[in-house]
């Protein structure tokens, strides 16, 4: 699993890094519920919320709001956030492939690559089935990954993700190995570096973790194979419309799909 312990761990420094704009994306799912089901979206689970981002925005317009990861470091401090911003969002720490709820929800959200930490096909059929089985039906479940373009057996490339706040730089560079997904198993050997320069002082954070590879069209048969789900579509921007294609305003991988059975 790609639990980049030192990295995920450190919240705050995350959120350095990480902090950005998702309105577009949450205006995106509110549509996207609305078109398929004629009703307005009113309850959503973030699934590796991380900081929750998206939850807190969520909650912010109303909507009941869940936010789910496996870190307990990240869920105190996105806790932590939802009550500066005098939000509600039930906060659990937990593992995408087997949690529960109180009660299914409307949509189902994986933002930010974060569905690349299941190395297995089997356990992305569990996290489908477990998804699945918290959606009301109709429900939709919406995940984005990376273009395959920019990071594939082809080329993984180099990212580097930098901030600071009140005298604290962060500087977080990813891959700084150069891994290669393995042509077999699609999974890379990721090294990642957190430099944090703080009162003064310099502090490297070495992590290391497993990353998958997926192409939409696996993406597509696992889907059904996990059952319960059709595919709405792969769009490539959070753009009604702009279908996944090889074309420059095609950036992300971004599965909708919805809950049929
Ligand atoms: C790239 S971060 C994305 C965070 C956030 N969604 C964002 O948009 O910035 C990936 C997150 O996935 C979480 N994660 C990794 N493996 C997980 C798992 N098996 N179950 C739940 N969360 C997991 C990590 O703790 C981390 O917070």
């Amino acid at each position: 699993m790609a639990e980049f312990n030192e990295v995920y761990a450190r919240a705050g420094y995350y959120d350095i890094a990480f902090n950005r704009d998702i309105s577009r994306e949450v205006e995106f799912v509110f549509g996207e519920y609305k078109r398929l089901n004629n009703r307005p979206l009113q309850s959503l689970l973030e699934i590796a919320c991380g900081p929750g981002y998206h939850a807190r925005a969520f909650a912010k317009q109303g909507v009941e709001t869940f936010g789910l990861d496996l870190r307990p470091e990240m869920i105190d401090f996105a806790r932590d956030k939802a009550k500066e911003d005098g939000v509600d969002v039930h906060w659990m720490a937990a593992d995408m492939r087997a949690f529960s709820l109180p009660h299914p929800v409307d949509a189902i959200i994986t933002m930010y690559d974060s569905l690349d930490c299941l190395a297995d096909n089997d356990d992305i059929v569990a996290h489908f089935r477990a998804v699945a089985s918290w959606l009301t039906p109709g429900g939709i479940y919406l995940f984005e990954l990376t273009h395959p373009r920019d990071c594939s057996p082809h080329g993984y490339g180099n990212y580097v993700y930098c901030g600071e706040r009140n005298g604290t730089k962060v500087e977080i560079k990813w891959a700084v190995n150069n891994p290669r997904h393995d042509a077999f198993t699609q999974v890379a050997e990721v090294e990642t570096i957190l430099r944090v320069v703080e009162n003064g002082k310099e502090t490297l954070y070495r992590d290391k973790a497993r990353e998958r590879y997926l192409t939409p069209q696996e993406l597509v048969a696992l889907t059904k194979l996990a059952g319960s789900f059709r595919v709405v579509e792969c769009y490539g921007d959070f753009i009604q419309g702009l279908r996944m294609d090889n074309s420059p305003q095609s950036r992300r991988m971004i599965f909708v799909l919805q809950k049929i059975l």
